[in-house]
């Protein structure tokens, strides 16, 4: 709900509540972000006195804007904070001092050439700046279901003379002066998403230079008071629709106040007479409850208000992806085999990775060139997608339409289509394709319709492999070259747009060597990214626990990949693999086909469970429980409460383990759950010559008798039956089965090797 009257402004969702006024000299003043309060009285601000010592500016209504909690801070008037908004205008001069105008209740608003989140009321407040026509309107759009509040920003120059926009912020939250923590998602290629808290002192950025949202710091990132942790204490939330460079800043005022902004990265835009330029939309949320309350306010509004169209609420297909069963080695029989054994293991899609395309025989050629290689794929794409979806399962295809290979047919014709100079820093032996240009969009969706328009393909994996270094176009002149970075992005949405909205059943998943361009304004295009190109389950734990911070596991690609894994080179238990995957959108990133008929049969096995829970693991809500050591339970509830899964992680085994209840959460108090868990293979091998203690016979490690025995030797997997309402066990939490420490092996014990886990299942008992 949003109420504005008498100059003050309240913004409330469910449980939260916003609000601003107006000062008597039309300063948008900030008064609250936290709890929904009671009355509207409640939000009036206490009285503001100042700090005035010698040296801070006063303006004429002895308003001390260094000191004052605001919704617009700019340059030159004594705020001496990171701006909202910074211009430089005709003069030079750089001082601006917008004030109230008016307001208004727009029924649509939505930045030009940007994704804006769906639904919600919104609410535009319009600043004048004091001596120009110069406007500054601030958008903020109320999700009252989610708790969630968007907001962004419009610079419209009414002036006769062009003014120079230096930065312009989609949000900005000033917090009373108090002690606060930063926490940012930082790292890199195959290591996304690490979890970083810094205590605010002075002021911390988070930031990508890299012309997309990047894995070097996602935009996601939140605020909170010293004391909060995992399930208590107040935290912001802040988020951004965009994928390019962008900027957030966290500040600690001379006066302990703490100011967030957040938008776009560095920008010099060239605003004309009549002209107006829009920041992209942001979002923050507020919970009272810790990092695991955020998450549950973030998870069901990237679901309702940002993935949309065909995909938004449909389960996810499980999939085959070809890259690393057999990367450029593509042949039509080869890629018909794996379509014949992923059909056979329970996948519905079939994707075809890299090396399909004319001349790709390595990752230094054919960029840009999206036909089939004839040498490949005699019968082209058509009949491939047709021999394969006859199978009975359905095509996919990836793609990297932003790029373009100097050894390319494409580069031969327009080698003035990249962006940048041609000698400039390359990544993967690639340019990027100058998507400033009006001619090359144009190239980059009709080469995209035909492929989409020529075969029955029935999802995308649109990838992205390079970062932005040298943006220089020559299609700009050289005081627009500022521009070009975010004209980048407005190219790329335009494209997106167009394609999405010519193939909505399509499902997309967005791809940048992983996780480089994971954010909520990919999303509002393509329903699912593909989390990162490390497909340990060690490594994954880590990984998507980051993700599960700010969005759910309907946006998240995962993938069980072969052992050992080809990022780490490490060996895990197929069961953790599949444990880690089944927490997100499920793949296999093998071929079944190379493997032995006893591990198909129990991936057809996974397959069959995960599509039997399939809305739960996709859609439940996640609880991070209470952690222990290094060990990790992560769960997913049901709506209703009827039914969760979890999966209990531990990274290295020690013998004589200290027994410990694994606590649960989300479940319903009053509700009476069964606990069940998936059962895990235990191999003679693993006890190595320890077998000999029991043996009839010396079995030696890695010999042939051990490798009879091995087939032949059954040994009891570790099964766990509890039943207990939901109050037990969150409260009391649950002993899983005992751990095996060292001696003693029967079926009471439960064998954890490194980088086990286990995957249980809760079930409502109905009466
Ligand atoms: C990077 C992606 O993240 C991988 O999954 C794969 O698609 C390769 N690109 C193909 O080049």
């Amino acid at each position: 709900m949003i109420y504005a009257e008498n100059r003050r402004f309240i913004l409330e969702t469910d449980h939260t509540g916003y609000a601003f006024c107006v000062t008597e000299g039309g300063v948008l003043q900030h008064l609250h972000y936290g709890a929904r309060l009671p009355r509207q009285e409640d939000y009036l601000a206490g009285p503001v006195t100042f700090n005035q010592p010698g040296n801070a500016l006063l303006d004429a209504d002895g308003l001390c804007r260094e000191d004052l909690l605001q919704e617009a801070g700019t340059a030159g008037w004594g705020d001496l904070r990171q701006p909202l908004a910074e211009l430089t205008f005709s003069d030079g001069g750089r001082a601006a001092d917008f004030r109230f105008s008016h307001f208004e209740r727009p029924e649509n608003a939505a930045p030009e050439g940007l994704p804006c989140a769906l639904g919600g009321q919104t609410l535009k407040v319009v600043l004048k700046e004091r001596s120009r026509d110069i406007y500054l309107e601030l958008y903020y759009t109320v999700f009252e279901d989610t708790d969630v509040i968007a907001r962004w920003s419009r610079l419209i120059n009414d002036t006769e003379e062009t003014v120079w926009v230096e930065r312009l912020m989609s949000q900005q939250l000033d917090l009373p002066a108090g002690d606060y923590d930063l926490v940012t998602f930082r790292g890199a290629w195959a290591r996304e998403m690490d979890m970083v808290r810094q205590h605010l002192e002075g002021q911390l950025r988070w930031s990508s230079a890299a012309g997309v949202s990047s894995n070097r710091c996602n935009p996601f990132a939140m605020a909170c008071r010293r004391d909060a942790c995992e399930e208590h204490g107040d935290v912001w939330a802040l988020n951004l629709l965009y994928s390019g460079d962008h900027l957030g800043t966290a500040e600690k005022s001379a006066y302990h106040q703490m100011r967030l902004t957040q938008g776009m990265g560095p920008v010099r835009w060239q605003l004309e007479a009549g002209a107006s330029f829009d920041s992209p939309q942001a979002v923050m949320s507020y919970s009272p409850d810790g990092f695991g309350g955020i998450s549950r306010q973030m998870h069901p509004f990237v679901r309702r208000h940002i993935v949309r169209g065909y995909w938004q609420d449909r389960e996810r297909p499980v999939l085959v992806n070809s890259w690393e069963a057999i990367y450029f080695k593509v042949s039509h029989r080869k890629v018909v085999q794996l379509a014949r054994s992923a059909k056979e293991i329970g996948a519905e899609l079939l994707v075809l990775d890299d090396g399909w395309f004319t001349g790709r025989t390595d990752d230094s050629h054919a960029l840009g060139d999206w036909t089939a290689d004839k040498k490949k794929l005699p019968g082209g794409l058509t009949s491939l997608a047709k021999e394969v979806t006859a199978l009975g399962i359905d095509f996919g295809l990836w793609v990297e339409p932003e790029m373009i290979s100097e050894n390319s047919q494409l580069f031969r014709a327009h080698p003035d289509w990249i962006l940048g100079h041609k000698d400039q820093a390359i990544g993967r032996n690639q340019y990027v394709l100058d998507l400033t240009r009006p001619e090359v969009c144009q190239y980059v969706v009709e080469s995209m319709k035909a492929i989409l328009g020529g075969a029955e393909v029935r999802y995308i994996k649109w990838d992205m492999n390079r970062i932005i270094g040298d943006s220089f176009s020559p299609a700009w002149p050289p005081q627009r070259q500022g521009e070009v970075r975010h004209r980048y992005v407005l190219g790329l949405y335009g494209i997106l747009k167009e394609l999405t909205e010519a193939f909505p059943e399509v499902l997309f998943e967005s791809c940048a060597s992983g996780g480089n361009r994971f954010d909520l304004g990919m999303l509002c295009y393509m329903p699912q990214v593909w989390a990162s190109d490390n497909t340990d389950a060690a490594c994954r734990a880590a990984i998507q626990r980051g993700y599960s911070y700010g969005y759910p596991q309907s946006v998240l690609g995962c993938h069980v990949s072969d052992a050992p894994n080809h990022q780490t080179l490490r060996r895990t238990p197929l069961e953790s693999r599949f444990a880690m995957a089944a927490m997100g959108l499920l793949g296999y990133e093998l071929d079944p086909g190379e493997l032995s008929a006893d591990r198909r049969g129990r991936i057809r096995d996974q397959i069959t469970f995960y599509k039997a829970h399939r809305r739960l693991f996709q859609f439940g809500q996640l609880y991070r429980c209470p952690d222990a050591e290094g060990e990790q339970l992560t769960m997913v509830v049901s709506p209703d409460g009827s039914e969760a899964a979890g999966v209990h992680f531990a990274a290295l085994n020690r013998p004589n383990p200290v027994q410990k209840p694994l606590y649960c959460r989300g479940l319903d108090g009053e509700k009476i759950y069964h606990l069940t868990n998936r059962l895990t293979e235990v191999r003679m091998k693993d006890f190595g010559s320890l077998v000999n203690y029991m043996a009839p016979i010396r079995i030696r490690a890695g010999s042939l008798v051990e490798k009879v025995a091995d087939q032949v030797v059954k040994l009891p997997p570790d099964a766990i039956d509890r039943t207990a309402s939901g109050a037990s066990f969150c409260a009391a939490g649950f002993y899983p089965v005992q751990p095996f420490g060292g001696t003693g092996f029967n079926e009471g014990t439960r064998l954890m090797k490194d980088f086990d886990s286990r995957l249980y299942l809760w079930e409502e008992e109905k009466e």
